[in-house]
């Protein structure tokens, strides 16, 4: 998601520094925003010249103190595991300017997890977008108890900046507003689909074509990550002792082989390489 995030800022006039340890991800990066913004461009959606001014204004590197000590704000997108979060967080910390928000995009991890990896949790918060980023509207915008009142408003004031619709948590929820409702909707779908009531097509099929949904749950799972699905399941399953919590069976099967869905090639569907 971090690759999206950053142009959807560069969109909004931003200078972005889209960070990464790996320069393959950081190749791979580019050419995918390269490719979107040209169909977006065709579809009219952003002009060459709007297009072409965000990627002017976007930066790809694997060096991180350089770039975290000119920032104003970090969104942080790495993988859903709270020490490499945390770890990085505390680099940030060290080398980002005084004033500087720390916000991450996880749906999972609440920002107090890492705030006190900081001595600026007052400056932290979970600044989380929708997948795809380029398009999806609501970002949400979630203080920890320590998160102070210019913190969330600086976030909230960015959010309108790229064009996208902020929602407010004032409390710290596993998950959030919108996947928790996400979640319920899925895990009945993987339940139907394991109890032998449906095909996965054809769950998909009912969602979009009785309730207007845009995607399937199943398509929805391969777009955002089985992985990422994973991830969230146990950190419920691990904050509430409530088995119910646990991902499903086929779940942590498709996990353990790989299957994370689009990223991988393989998730409830098949996505053979161009
Ligand atoms: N990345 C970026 N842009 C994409 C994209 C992708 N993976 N897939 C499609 N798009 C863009 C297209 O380029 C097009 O942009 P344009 O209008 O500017 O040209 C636009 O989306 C519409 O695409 P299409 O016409 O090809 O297809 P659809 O009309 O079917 O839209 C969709 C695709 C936007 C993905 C739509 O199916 C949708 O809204 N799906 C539901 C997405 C959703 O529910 N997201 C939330 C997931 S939960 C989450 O992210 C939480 C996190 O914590 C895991």
């Amino acid at each position: 998601m971090g690759r999206q995030i950053g142009m959807v800022c560069a969109l909004g006039g931003y200078s972005v520094t889209v960070w990464d340890i790996d320069p393959d991800m950081l190749e791979q990066a580019r050419e995918e925003l390269r490719s979107r913004m040209d169909r977006r461009v065709e579809k009219g959606t952003e002009t060459r010249a709007q297009a072409d001014s965000a990627f002017e204004r976007l930066t790809f590197t694997t060096e991180l103190e350089g770039p975290a000590s000119t920032a104003d704000y970090v969104i942080e997108a790495v993988v859903e595991k709270v020490d490499v979060k945390r770890d990085l967080f505390a680099r940030l910390d060290r080398h980002a300017p005084e004033h500087a928000v720390l916000a991450t995009n996880s749906s999972t991890i609440v920002s107090s997890r890492v705030a006190d990896a900081t001595n600026r949790p007052d400056r932290v918060c979970n600044m989380h977008f929708f997948n795809p980023a380029l398009v999806m509207q609501c970002v949400e915008v979630v203080r920890n108890p320590q998160t102070s009142d210019a913190t969330a408003e600086t976030t909230i004031e960015l959010t309108r900046r790229i064009n996208r619709t902020p929602v407010v948590l004032n409390k710290e929820i596993t998950g959030f507003v919108a996947n928790r409702i996400l979640h319920a909707l899925r895990d009945e779908a993987i339940r139907l689909y394991e109890d032998g009531v449906s095909s996965v097509e054809d769950i998909d099929t009912a969602c979009r074509t009785a309730l207007g949904h845009p995607m399937g749950p199943f398509e929805l799972q391969d777009l955002t990550g089985l992985d990422v699905g994973y991830y969230v399941k146990m950190a419920r399953f691990e904050e509430s002792g409530d088995p119910a919590d646990k991902p499903a069976r086929i779940l942590v099967e498709k996990f353990e082989k790989g299957e994370f869905g689009r990223k991988s090639g393989k998730g409830w569907y098949d996505y053979p390489k161009k």
